[in-house]
């Protein structure tokens, strides 16, 4: 039985917003029998959804299973091009090398990669990421922006200031930034964001824009060591989040952040980064791969780079580091 089907009657009946949808309706919309649209609600119920019928007037839907696939996505969905496709997992290994896979074999701008459950989740600097099943948002996002190679860094800083508006409209909270990706809430982790490049000498072909968002976790979901540092918008809340609305606005918030860094330039950005930032006037370390410097961050050039003031008075940019707060 093909997904597809599967996915469309669900459009139809999340669409419909409650009102019977007629089965034989359904039937001639896709261009199959009533029996394969019966066959689809079977599956759909056996999925976990909640879907009721009345006679004469067809089915319609009760509830929804917390899943993040297309069509609950779709429903909340804003944009022009950003999650208009979208290919849902289960489980997978990591989103991040599906992302890149479909990149290279010409998938459309936009296309979202999400799974309920990574395997073998990849953080930056070759860390593991943890990716439990259900509890959080593991999504890899290709885009296509018009950018030079260089200029694609800072699309790690368009994203994180698009995940966190969309924090706030969708869970009231107010994240700050760590430079470069890192979302936190009380001081402790809640996002990360790995941004990986396909590019010719003078364009980039696809960026990959990987995203771990710590969403609906309990205190048990963590191991030891991640409890102490990491957190999750519902530790936060006490609520349990929508998923699928929140990576609808991030998608929303992406999408018109990217448009407005290629039309616009980095500015605009780099001011509403700066708002968010918790690194912009504190005294940091940031440790690199050949040396570790001490500094106060001042703020990030029209490059992204992280602009730390050392003692001597002269000022050093950072292009990639790990920040730690200094006493
Ligand atoms: C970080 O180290 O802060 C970045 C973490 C990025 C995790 C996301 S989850 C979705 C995508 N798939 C992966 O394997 N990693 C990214």
């Amino acid at each position: 039985m093909s997904l597809r089907g599967k996915d469309e009657i669900l459009k139809q009946l999340m669409m419909s917003g409650g009102t019977p949808v007629s089965g034989q309706d359904m039937a001639d919309r896709m261009g199959v029998s009533r029996t394969a649209v019966w066959k689809y609600i079977k599956e759909l119920e056996s999925d976990g959804y909640q879907i009721g019928s009345v006679r004469k007037k067809g089915y319609y839907l009760l509830d929804t299973p917390d899943i993040v696939n297309a069509a609950a996505i779709q429903r909340h969905l804003k944009t022009n091009n950003y999650g208009r496709h979208i290919q849902y997992y289960e489980s997978c290994p990591t989103t991040q090398s599906i992302a890149h896979e479909e990149a290279q074999n010409g998938a459309s701008d936009g296309t979202l990669i999400i799974a309920e459950e990574q395997t073998a989740g990849k953080g930056r600097m070759s860390r593991p990421w943890s990716s439990s099943a259900r509890k959080g948002i593991w999504m890899s996002l290709i885009i296509r922006p018009s950018l030079m190679p260089q200029q694609a860094p800072q699309m790690t800083l368009v994203a994180a200031v698009a995940i966190v508006r969309a924090m706030e409209e969708v869970a009231d909270v107010q994240p700050t930034i760590k430079w470069p990706n890192d979302i936190l809430i009380n001081g402790k982790k809640m996002t990360g964001i790995l941004t990986e490049l396909q590019a010719d000498m003078d364009r980039v072909k696809a960026i990959i824009l990987g995203m771990g968002i710590n969403a609906n976790q309990e205190e048990t979901d963590f191991s030891d060591e991640l409890r102490e540092i990491a957190t999750s918008l519902h530790l936060v809340t006490g609520e349990k989040v929508d998923r699928s609305r929140l990576v609808a606005a991030i998608l929303y918030y992406l999408e018109l952040y990217t448009k407005m860094y290629e039309k616009n330039g980095f500015a605009p950005i780099k001011l509403l980064w700066e708002s968010y930032s918790n690194t912009v006037g504190k005294r940091v370390r940031a440790v690199m791969l050949n040396e570790t410097i001490e500094g106060t961050a001042i703020g990030i050039s029209d490059e992204g780079l992280l602009e730390l003031r050392l003692d001597d008075g002269s000022i050093r940019g950072i292009y990639s580091a790990d920040i730690q707060m200094a006493k």
